[in-house]
């Protein structure tokens, strides 16, 4: 086949980003983006979040039923024993630079924990699923370890160990302020948990897929999927979202600013979706939680921004389905629970563990070693010139 006709033929069905392209089967998470509605497992997000926690929603993403009591009892049971790290982990952490971003501390401290879990380089197909099961419940277990520690040794402080008797939520909150939370305090992170748990095929996803693909143990295809979590682009733009709303500073700035970044043809930090072309279900879930927060300890200056800029943007970007999306809102809530900016991707990362998993354990023993293509733009029969006469 002539070149040019190759090219052609590669054209034709190259998409930018994959964005329609699907990469999967997945019977994890179903997203409609046109209405704003977001599944798990068949179950619609509000409903988990007005009555499960993060660990029933974590055994629902890996095991597609939920839990029954003694299910999950065991299940909890077994997080609670796989949440301390190990001190060699903890002694690797203490040489990272202190202005190490916790989401490269994250990943590289998963990337380690391959080498103290060794997994079988079999072919997946015989794995037992013992082996499937303990890699879930310890990267679960310990992803909010790794970041609480980080968070407190960067400062100089000593680790705080976990304790048994509270809930995953609590737990984080506790071994990262050393105080245990208030039952709506843990509620929220519990909710907050849940939200960002799982959505379908992303960046992050896929990475996970990619990299697991060619049998890399999982530990090494989550680390890959925390670095693409990490981006402005995807987790990373919750933290943006904030730095824009001090830049803004006062409601009344709010117009000049879109105004100016819209002339600019710049984009809004937490704003727009592949996916969604309304405001995400996870935006609304989060903006109802803070006002529960609000009416306990008062309104602040972040939220009202925010609802500015979403007001005047609604007859500019709304109009073309550019919203507010989980990031835009999930922020302002950790900020009012007094969590550090940079905590905020990897708070992410701890709930979007499940839901990753949940994928890479979809994907085993049927998957393919993931082999794109690619559209050719260089030359050909490039003559070899030798170094004298270049
Ligand atoms: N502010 C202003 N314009 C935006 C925008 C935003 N936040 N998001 C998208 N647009 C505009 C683009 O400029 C583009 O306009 P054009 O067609 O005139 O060129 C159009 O909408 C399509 O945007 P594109 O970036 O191609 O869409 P995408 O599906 O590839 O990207 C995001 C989706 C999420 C990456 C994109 O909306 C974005 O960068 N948002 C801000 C970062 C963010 O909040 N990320 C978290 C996602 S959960």
């Amino acid at each position: 086949m002539a070149d040019s006709q190759k090219r052609e033929e590669s054209i034709s069905c190259f998409s930018p980003g994959l964005a329609g392209i699907p990469v999967a089967e997945s019977a994890v998470s179903f997203v409609d983006g046109q209405v704003g509605h977001l599944e798990y497992r068949g179950i619609d997000i509000e409903t988990l979040a007005e009555n499960s926690t993060f660990e029933e929603t974590s055994y629902l993403l890996l095991y597609g039923e939920l839990p029954t009591a003694e299910q999950l009892e065991a299940f909890e049971t077994r997080l609670k024993r796989h949440r301390r790290i190990k001190f060699r982990i903890r002694d690797m952490m203490k040489s990272f630079p202190e202005s190490a971003h916790p989401m490269d501390s994250l990943q590289a401290t998963v990337a380690a924990l391959g080498m103290f879990y060794p997994y079988p380089r079999t072919l997946v197909g015989t794995l037992a699923q013992a082996t499937v099961d303990d890699v879930c419940v310890n990267l679960i277990a310990k992803l909010p370890t790794l970041v609480a520690a980080h968070a407190r040794m960067r400062r100089g402080d000593d680790p705080i160990a976990p304790r048994d008797d509270l809930s995953h939520a609590a737990n984080f909150y506790y071994m990262l302020t050393g105080d245990e939370p208030y039952p709506l305090t843990e509620r929220i992170l519990d909710v907050a948990f849940i939200v960002h748990a799982e959505h379908t095929m992303n960046a992050s996803t896929f990475s996970t897929l990619v990299v697991a693909s060619s049998l890399a143990d999982p530990y090494t295809s989550i680390s890959a999927a925390i670095g693409s979590l990490s981006g402005p682009l995807h987790g990373g733009a919750n933290e943006d979202v904030l730095q824009m709303l001090d830049e803004i500073g006062t409601v009344k700035n709010a117009e000049s600013y879109l105004n100016g970044k819209l002339e600019r043809k710049e984009k809004i930090s937490g704003l727009g979706h592949r996916v969604y072309k309304t405001r995400d279900p996870r935006a609304t879930l989060l903006v109802k939680l803070y006002k529960q927060l609000t009416d306990k300890i008062g309104s602040d200056i972040d939220y009202r921004i925010a609802r500015q800029i979403e007001k005047l943007s609604e007859s500019t970007l709304g109009k073309k389905g550019i919203c507010p999306n989980v990031d835009f809102y999930s922020g302002i809530v950790y900020r009012k629970l007094g969590i550090p900016t940079d905590l905020f991707t990897p708070i992410f990362a701890i709930a979007r563990v499940s839901g990753w998993l949940a994928h890479w354990k979809e994907q085993l023993g049927q998957g393919r070693i993931y082999r794109p293509s690619q559209i050719y733009t260089g030359k050909f029969d490039a003559p070899y010139t030798p170094i004298d006469k270049r």
